[in-house]
């Protein structure tokens, strides 16, 4: 048997792709290397470039491949470009998804563990945020991940899929032998580093007036080693006939641009050039997370939820040797 993983090129997909070859199992990858320059997969594990959407080449996989399960991390990521283009993150997070689904239930595969993200919550009443903390998407992009869960919900009723969906909060640092590489990049932390090193412009800073200690927007950042661990542990939720449910992944502590700026200064020694802009559109002021419930239910603790570790990984990841 195999987990099929989609969006395994990619950054988060792929340090998942290492975590559960160290654990023994099988995997294979399907991504359409739209947002990624590579496959970057180990030797020996199977790749389709393919498009998630594409009935044939998916129900091919899951036949020849023998899945069971599936981690489904492909789609596109950017808040900014959401907001620009609504219909291409509809199209593809939410029409593809359903297309991959009804193909996954054909194929008798009922386990998914689903990339969700803290934009499902849009600007929060509390801090931290509670998994039960309603819906309020601010952007098309936060919009298409509480689609999807809904989704989830109502394939756990027909008692077609079992689903974990991880809400991310930053998914930050780099896993051993990898970087973090959007295409483009919009992440802060490789931003920051990029910038120090001389290799693009200054760093904007979106937004000076939120109403935070220093004027600057305030999340909280979670180590992509961290988040392949709770992957590896949903996953396990759900082979134990754990239930359908939601989980906020985060460290619960939560840091501006402007500490972020600071953390990667001191790492690498350097300045970080930047520059003030607006604020995006789209972008609250504040998210940290309660990850209470996937301690308690997962057994999940983050291992590296100290800035500056996080900081010092993707830096080794993106500085010359
Ligand atoms: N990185 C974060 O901070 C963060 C936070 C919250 C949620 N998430 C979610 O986690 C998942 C992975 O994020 P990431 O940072 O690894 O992004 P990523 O862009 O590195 O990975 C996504 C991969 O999916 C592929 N892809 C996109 N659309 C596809 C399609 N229609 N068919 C096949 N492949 C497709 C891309 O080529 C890319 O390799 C995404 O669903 C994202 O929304 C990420």
């Amino acid at each position: 048997m195999s987990i099929l993983i989609t969006g395994g090129a990619g950054y988060v997909g792929g340090a998942v792709v290492d975590h559960l070859i160290e654990q023994d199992e099988n995997v294979v990858v399907v991504d359409n290397l739209s947002r990624t320059p590579d496959s970057g997969l180990p030797d020996g594990v199977p790749f389709y470039q393919a498009d998630i959407g594409d009935r044939e080449a998916i129900a091919g996989i899951v036949r020849d491949h023998s899945v069971d399960a599936c981690l489904h991390f492909a789609g596109l990521i950017a808040v900014g470009e959401s907001v620009e283009q609504p219909g291409l993150y509809f199209e593809q997070n939410v029409s593809q998804t359903i297309a991959l689904f009804d193909v996954l239930t054909t194929g008798g595969v009922d386990n998914v563990v689903f990339s969700s993200s803290a934009a499902v919550y849009g600007e929060p009443d509390q801090i931290p945020i509670p998994e039960d903390h309603p819906h309020r998407p601010t952007s098309p992009y936060g919009s298409t991940k509480s689609i999807v869960e809904q989704i989830l919900t109502q394939y756990d009723l027909t008692g077609m899929i079992r689903s974990v969906s991880l809400r991310y909060f930053n998914a930050a640092g780099a896993a051993p032998g990898r970087s973090e590489r959007h295409v483009p990049e919009t992440h802060l932390i490789p931003l920051a580093i990029d910038a120090a090193l001389g290799l693009r412009d200054p760093l904007t800073v979106f937004g000076t007036d939120y109403d935070t200690p220093d004027g600057t927007a305030v999340r909280d950042y979670v180590h992509v080693v961290d988040l392949a661990d709770a992957h590896f542990r949903a996953l396990d939720h759900l082979r134990s006939d754990g239930a359908t449910d939601v989980f906020n992944l985060g460290n619960g502590e939560g840091y501006s641009v402007m500490q972020v700026i600071e953390s990667v200064s001191r790492v690498a020694g350097r300045e970080v050039p930047f520059i003030l802009g607006d604020r995006r559109a789209g972008d609250p002021p504040v998210l940290v997370a309660s990850a209470d419930r996937a301690q308690q239910t997962l057994g999940w603790v983050p291992e590296h939820p100290e800035l500056d570790d996080i900081v010092s990984s993707a830096w080794d990841s993106r500085s010359p040797a």
